[in-house]
């Protein structure tokens, strides 16, 4: 067996009111993807930004390639060979990516000018070794790159620097189907390269895919370490420190399913085709089809963000013609668009003050950061409650929050709003099994106190396991509709195959 290229021994790390790490060791080996997993703000990126610098240890040891080494800022850890991907990128929006991958150690010329060819072909002698690599343009602006294209540079960026360590914190977070595979052959190759490759991600199916070896964090501790990958049930248990029954499909409903809260005949725009949908009281509609399929574009419309030219919908029996997202909430239509730098959590705020403000959607520029008026301080704390939120109180800041739980401050503030129809979009991202299941059973509740509920979501077990019904789009248009209960097979067959094909 290999030695550890990176180990960390015994690391203790406290927050003010939270032991983040307790004596948490770890390795990783060159030429193996170690998965690390854990339920939201299990310490797994504290961990990362102590071995990267970003945070000091209160106590334990770092050893790079069997040196000790002491990081105390993220600029020395990448010069030693530690690529650190966030899902916040670190790339300058403005410069090129040739620019980017070269930043600060430029190749010079006789008279000590940047010497722009000499950079440009390095960039794309490294880009060509990815399969995704090799489509981007070296003198491309980056703002102007999508979100796998600019993970690319990053990735590109770090094999140009010669990392021994990369570590990818929930790289697919922001990624469809497509961009997710194309990734997956990256980090092989990043593999087979001989770089040790420490990836954090919530998804079962991807550790399954690419782990050689998986760590489990809980509450700050190392809960398990498998030289294998187990099973997803023992990953879970070891995660969650139960069995969980239902982590893909929640109870299905018991609740009356009443009146449509929703209906949409021949709804049209640029994007949508001929859009008829009903979503009733106390239902869970999960909104299925791949990228691109027009289902943002649909909760666009709902929303009055982008709204239908023709077309008529009635929401509670009175027709309307949304045209902004405003005149959708205060009609009783909520979204909650599952990317919560959109969302505009205020970081030097109290976990409940964020639950108090009014979405940003619904409020003029001016307004956003304000307390929605008519939050009740009781039903705020009881709906973080329900969410289950990992604070260690709810008056504590939330950038002290982990992500998945910065999400769930979110649902609450839109949950305050007593939406009548509430839509999800890909809603249990970045969130852990256990709080997923949470929110699974959170909106249950909520169509079983009447709301409907629209779901898009691009995991599928997740899609069939929470909808009582499902539609499938495809090109803008709605191609099939199933009760609860459908197969993968026949939903994927509706999403992508060419309409009107027999299945
Ligand atoms: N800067 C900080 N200030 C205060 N507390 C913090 C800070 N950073 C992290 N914490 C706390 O440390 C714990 C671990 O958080 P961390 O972000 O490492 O979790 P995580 O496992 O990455 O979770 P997620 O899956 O949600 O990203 C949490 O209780 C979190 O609230
Ligand atoms: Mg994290």
């Amino acid at each position: 067996m290999t030695a550890p290229v990176i180990e960390m021994q015994g690391i203790c790390k406290s927050f003010p009111g939270v032991k983040a790490l307790s004596d948490v060791s770890f390795d990783a080996r060159a030429g193996e993807v170690q998965a690390l997993v854990g339920e939201n703000g299990a310490g797994k990126s504290t961990l990362i930004k102590i071995m990267s610098g970003v945070y000091q240890a209160d106590s334990g040891a770092v050893r790079l390639g069997g040196e000790p080494v002491h990081f105390t800022h993220p600029v020395q850890s990448l010069h030693a060979g530690i690529s650190v991907i966030y899902q916040e990128f670190s790339l300058l929006p403005e410069r090129t990516v040739a620019q980017n991958l070269f930043l600060g150690r430029e190749p010079r010329g006789k008279f000590g000018l940047i010497d722009e060819r000499a950079m440009r072909r390095e960039t794309r002698r490294v880009l060509d070794l990815f399969a995704s690599g090799a489509k981007i343009d070296p003198d491309s602006t980056v703002g102007e790159l999508d979100v796998a294209t600019q993970q690319m540079v990053e990735i590109a960026k770090a094999v140009s620097l010669d990392a021994r360590v990369i570590v990818m914190d929930e790289p697919t977070a922001a990624l469809n189907d497509t961009e997710c595979a194309e990734l997956f052959e990256t980090v092989d190759k990043l593999r087979d390269r001989g770089a040790a490759i420490i990836y954090i991600t919530h998804r079962m199916r991807e550790i399954t895919r690419l782990a050689d070896r998986v760590t489990v964090l809980k509450d700050g501790e190392v809960a398990a370490r498998f030289d294998h990958v187990p099973a997803p049930d023992a990953i879970v248990r070891a995660m969650v420190g139960r069995d969980i029954v239902d982590f893909y499909a929640p109870p299905a409903t018991d609740a009356e399913i009443g009146a449509p809260v929703l209906t949409v005949t021949g709804g049209r725009n640029a994007r949508l085709k001929n859009i008829d949908l009903t979503v009733r009281a106390g239902e869970i509609v999960g909104l299925a089809g791949i990228q691109g399929a027009g289902r943002v574009a649909l909760a666009m419309a709902l929303f009055g963000q982008e709204p239908f030219t023709s077309g008529e919908t009635v929401l509670n029996g009175t027709a309307h013609n949304f045209t902004s997202p405003r005149q959708a909430i205060e009609a009783g239509i909520g979204l909650l668009p599952g990317d919560r730098k959109k969302e505009g959590l205020v970081l030097m705020q109290s976990v409940r003050d964020n639950a108090m403000l009014t979405p940003r959607a619904f409020a003029p520029f001016w307004a956003t950061h304000k307390r929605n008026a008519n939050a009740d301080l009781s039903r705020i704390d009881d709906l973080l409650d329900r969410m289950d939120i990992r604070a260690a109180s709810y008056e504590q800041d939330i950038r002290g929050l982990s992500g998945g739980n910065q999400q769930k401050a979110i649902v609450a503030r839109w949950l305050a709003m007593n939406p009548k129809l509430l839509i999800f979009i890909e809603p249990t991202r970045g969130i852990d099994v256990n709080a997923k299941a949470g929110i699974y059973h959170l909106m249950r509740d909520l169509a079983r106190d009447g709301a409907g509920i629209l779901m898009i979501s691009s995991d599928l077990p997740e899609v069939i396991g929470a909808a009582d019904r499902i539609v499938v789009m495809q090109e803008g248009r709605i191609t099939a509709k199933f009760p609860r209960g459908a197969s993968e097979r026949d939903i994927m067959h509706a999403a992508t195959h060419e309409i009107g094909e027999p299945a």
